[in-house]
């Protein structure tokens, strides 16, 4: 399974680089907004600073536009600043047809904002590289969305659809665990569930005691 990480903050990208685990980097316009980057230049040059740091990684560039015409333009520009770039498109029909288009184009995409197993046959039909479910909007309105990712997975594969399952809206380390049971290819998650994932009690425990015990060493 890979492993990337859900912002747009460039120190946190940095750290979980310098972890040595990172397969790449999503973003959406809310973690964008979050970070203070307004403007069309700032956003591009936004985009190149985060391909730069996670170098072979893939990146996650969200369009903005919701009318076939205009995903496809703003995609074209996302997709120009650097070959790691994902054209991130949302689930809609306008963006399913978009998504048809940039394959046909040899783009690709990450379809967005998908919360159902329909939409994600729709996603693979139209040829997405990821589709991406959002497993903790799903839990908070009390629906489960590890579940998802497994109907998907299963769907997926006695279908043969190539797409990729890119378990989004991760909450916690347990939901990376179960999404990786379920058969997720890719986590995308925020730093603190990466870090959560290194924490156990008897780890710290045993260790102590360890570094007590080589004193006597
Ligand atoms: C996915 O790519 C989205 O950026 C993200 O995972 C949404 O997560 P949230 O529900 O925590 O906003």
């Amino acid at each position: 399974m890979k492993f990337f990480i859900d912002t747009a903050n460039l120190a946190q990208i940095q750290e979980a680089h310098d972890l040595g685990i990172l397969d790449g980097v999503t973003t959406n316009p809310s973690l964008m907004a979050k970070e203070g980057i307004k403007g069309e230049a700032a956003i591009l040059q936004h985009y190149k600073d985060i391909c730069e740091i996670v170098g072979d990684g893939d990146v996650s560039a969200e369009v903005l536009s919701t009318d076939f015409a205009s995903i496809i333009e703003e995609g074209k520009k996302l997709a120009a600043i650097d070959s790691n770039i994902v054209v991130k498109v949302p689930m809609i029909k306008d963006g399913v047809k978009a998504i048809k288009w940039f394959t046909d184009n040899n783009i690709r995409t990450n379809c967005t904002l998908v919360f159902s197993a329909g939409q994600a046959i729709l996603a693979a039909k139209a040829g997405a590289t990821y589709v991406s479910p959002f497993i903790g909007r799903i839990d908070d309105s009390s629906w489960d969305g590890v579940e998802l990712i497994a109907q998907i997975a299963q769907i997926y594969s006695i279908q043969g659809f190539k797409t990729e399952i890119l378990a989004a809206s991760i909450r916690n380390a347990l939901h990376i665990v179960k999404c990786a049971e379920a058969g997720a290819d890719v986590c995308t998650c925020p730093l603190d569930s990466i870090l959560g994932l290194l924490k156990h009690p008897l780890t710290d425990i045993g260790l102590a005691k360890f570094l007590e015990d080589a004193k006597k060493m």
